[in-house]
């Protein structure tokens, strides 16, 4: 994605607002009523943003939502931008690229998953500590532009270790049990097969969905510290006796919202930046 075009989306973000983001937040399906909460809230739809493609999937919104949550500046994306959908790997991140330009160096991404982990079970809240790209393709294939990023970026701490440890005493000070595990990126929109489901297991994935994977390269690319956050929805193909719905996903994130907002909020209260 060229930087003009990265310059463009940001310079009319900027144009709405009177104060500067510090926190990045992509709300992942179900979760986007996080977004609800933000005080005094600047709404931009993404069909206004410059060179922002339009989010399609129900269950998401599609829109910026920026302004105060627990007292820190803040700017959602309600709903994002899969690869299932057709969209390239650079539309998929480009939000990514413009949060940065915006200034924002802390990221917080979210997601719905599907259970890998066999001692996992649905409505539990996933930090994520590592990830693994199963999608077959990278959004930083093509050109480098080195103002945006290294030709061959680092990825061994691609969720900031302070950031996860941070996130763990949040959970213990909040009495709320949280999980820590690897999260595969697959492309979706089909569910894996009980096969895969076991191939995804001996790999070490203890999660599994259709989003975050190619944000979080490009947020690594970016030099952005980031953290993330997966909400078992559902137990992945072959574990439980009973077929995956995206009816089932949506219903147990209703279920567990409380537990995640309350956790976000936590969290974004006194994350450190920088
Ligand atoms: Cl089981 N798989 C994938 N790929 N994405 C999901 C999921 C499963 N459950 C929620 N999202």
């Amino acid at each position: 994605m060229e930087y003009s075009k990265i310059k463009e989306a940001n310079e009319f973000i900027k144009s709405q607002l009177s104060t500067t983001p510090e926190i990045g937040l992509v709300l992942g399906s179900g979760l986007g009523v996080l977004a609800d909460e933000i005080e005094n809230p600047v709404i931009i739809p993404y069909n206004q943003i410059p060179y922002f493609p339009e989010s399609t999937v129900s269950g998401h919104k599609g829109q910026l939502v920026i302004g105060q949550l627990e007292g820190r500046q803040v700017l959602a994306m309600q709903g994002r931008f899969h690869f299932y959908e057709g969209y390239t790997m650079q539309q998929v991140t480009f939000p990514i690229r413009v949060m940065k330009e915006l200034g924002i160096t802390s990221l917080i991404v979210t997601n719905a998953a599907g259970g890998i982990n066999e001692s996992f079970e649905p409505g539990d809240l996933m930090v994520i500590t590592d990830q693994i790209n199963n999608m077959g393709t990278s959004p930083l294939i093509g050109p480098n532009d080195d103002q945006l990023g290294a030709r061959f970026p680092d990825m061994s701490s691609a969720y900031n270790k302070q950031y996860v440890e941070f996130a763990l005493e949040a959970a213990k000070e909040l009495d709320l049990k949280v999980q820590t595990g690897v999260y595969v990126g697959n492309t979706g929109p089909a569910y894996e097969t009980p096969a895969e489901v076991r191939m995804l297991r001996t790999w070490g994935g203890d999660a599994v969905g259709m989003s975050t994977v190619p944000e979080v390269m490009v947020a690594n690319h970016a030099n952005m510290k980031v953290l993330g956050i997966s909400c078992i929805s559902n137990m992945a193909a072959g574990i439980l006796d009973q077929p995956l719905t995206h009816h089932e996903v949506i219903e147990t994130t209703d279920k567990v919202k409380q537990d995640f907002l309350q956790f976000v909020k936590k969290i974004v209260q006194t994350l450190p930046l920088n």
